[in-house]
């Protein structure tokens, strides 16, 4: 832990910046590590979901610097973006990315192997073949994309091995947006990825594959391949435990000469409910209300001046942008969500609420959850990807009635 030096704010709220403290997570980066060290008999696959704002994406930066530093994988870390959901357009993200990766081997080959003093091609773990691998791949369908990403990281995964690197992990961000389509003559990105992750590990290549994202993705990646449910060691990242988030809040305060006092700590772990995001939000903006009265301490009296406006920007930095990305139709549907009853939110009381038929109510929430704003939990029933999402939606309807809309 660093500490921030001057009067510099030393949390972070934002998306995928990492704190200055990383609480909890310990079980998750010890999982990691042994999923790594178990590989290539044991496949090194690792599946994060959690809600928005709960730490995946700072953890998937940790779990990669230690797999590069701690480990000596190979590694490549990206966030997928809707423009990737064709087959061809996931395959060239992954071709470029492998052709960065052996970039970066023989950029960094001379430094390595003097400093561990393994010779290139020294551990022989990969005694496949091309040949031997391409004898197993499916023929028809996607066969072509699926052969090209395939062939992609089956070359940097045995160009890393021969540079004695652990193996080649690659490790993929707001993976939910990759999914298959229902049709079969649709597109079926995620399958093919799978398929070709699979084809590898089968033949024991030394590859990795980390997908995170929204709980989506594991339901996007059963529909894909059954088999996924064992290739992948799942982690659910959920919000802090008490002490956790005791901690996120008051551990970037080292050596910065404000203090947070006791029962300011336990009111706002209360209110976070445990989710990072508010944690450092609340704490930015206490310390930027301590500079401005001059105080250095942080105490309820101080969180009584700030919150309503710690709740501003809240809805304005986290949530209003989700709602005001849809269209319209989705809009009131999430609205009228907000006066029915949470967790979880059940189609029969939308459909009673919202005055639609049944059909359209299921229409809309699909539509919701392909958008990332809710996930199915069962038939029928669907919970918000954004903690506290319904709190607000309540708050929203109020600004929204006061406006007269
Ligand atoms: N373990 C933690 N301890 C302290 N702060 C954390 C922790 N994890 C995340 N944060 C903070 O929470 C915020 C959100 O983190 P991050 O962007 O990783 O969430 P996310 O789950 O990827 O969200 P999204 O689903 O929107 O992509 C950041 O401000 C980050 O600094
Ligand atoms: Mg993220």
């Amino acid at each position: 832990m660093t500490a921030e030096p001057g009067n510099r704010n030393p949390y972070r709220p934002g998306a995928a910046v990492s704190p200055l403290f990383l609480a909890g997570r310990e079980r998750e980066i010890r999982r990691f590590r042994a999923t790594l060290h178990a590989a290539p008999e044991l496949p090194a696959n690792v599946r994060l979901t959690g809600l928005r704002g709960v730490g995946k994406s700072v953890l998937l930066k940790r779990l990669e610097e230690i797999a590069t530093e701690d480990e000596g994988w190979l590694t490549s870390r990206v966030q997928v973006e809707p423009r990737h959901y064709t087959e061809a357009d996931l395959s060239e993200l992954i071709g470029g990315l492998c052709r960065s990766a052996e970039l970066q081997i023989s950029r960094g080959a001379r430094i390595r192997e003097t400093m561990r003093g393994v010779a290139a091609s020294a551990r022989g773990l990969v005694r496949v073949t091309w040949q031997d691998i391409e004898l197993s791949l499916g023929l028809p369908g996607s066969a072509d994309q699926e052969h090209s990403v395939t062939r992609a990281l089956f070359e940097v995964a045995v160009l890393a091995d021969q540079h004695g690197y652990g193996g080649y992990l690659l490790m993929l961000d707001e993976a939910q947006v990759i999914r298959d389509d229902r049709d079969r003559s649709g597109q079926h990105p995620l399958s093919l990825l799978i398929a070709a992750v699979n084809t590898l590990q089968e033949n024991e290549v030394p590859i990795g594959l980390v997908l995170c994202g929204l709980p989506t993705l594991r339901a996007n990646l059963l529909k894909a391949r059954t088999y996924t449910e064992r290739m992948f060691r799942g982690e659910e990242i959920s919000r802090l435990a008490g002490s956790e988030a005791a901690e996120a809040l008051v551990r970037p305060l080292d050596d910065t000469g404000i203090t947070a006092g006791e029962a300011l700590v336990n009111r706002v772990v209360a209110e976070v409910e445990g989710y990072p995001f508010f944690i450092q939000l609340w704490g930015a903006e206490l310390w930027e209300a301590a500079h401005l009265a001059g105080v250095d301490c942080f105490d309820t009296l101080l969180l009584d001046s700030v919150e309503p406006d710690i709740y501003h920007r809240l809805d304005i930095d986290f949530y209003d942008g989700r709602v005001e990305s849809l269209t319209q139709a989705e809009q009131d549907l999430l609205m009228t969500t907000a006066g029915c009853p949470y967790p979880p939110l059940k189609t029969a009381d939308i459909h009673n609420k919202a005055g639609k038929s049944e059909g359209n109510v299921n229409v809309l929430m699909g539509r919701l959850t392909e958008q990332g704003v809710v996930f199915r939990v069962q038939v029928g029933q669907y919970e918000y990807t954004a903690p506290k999402f319904h709190d607000y939606l309540q708050r929203r309807a109020i600004r929204m009635a006061r406006r007269g809309r």
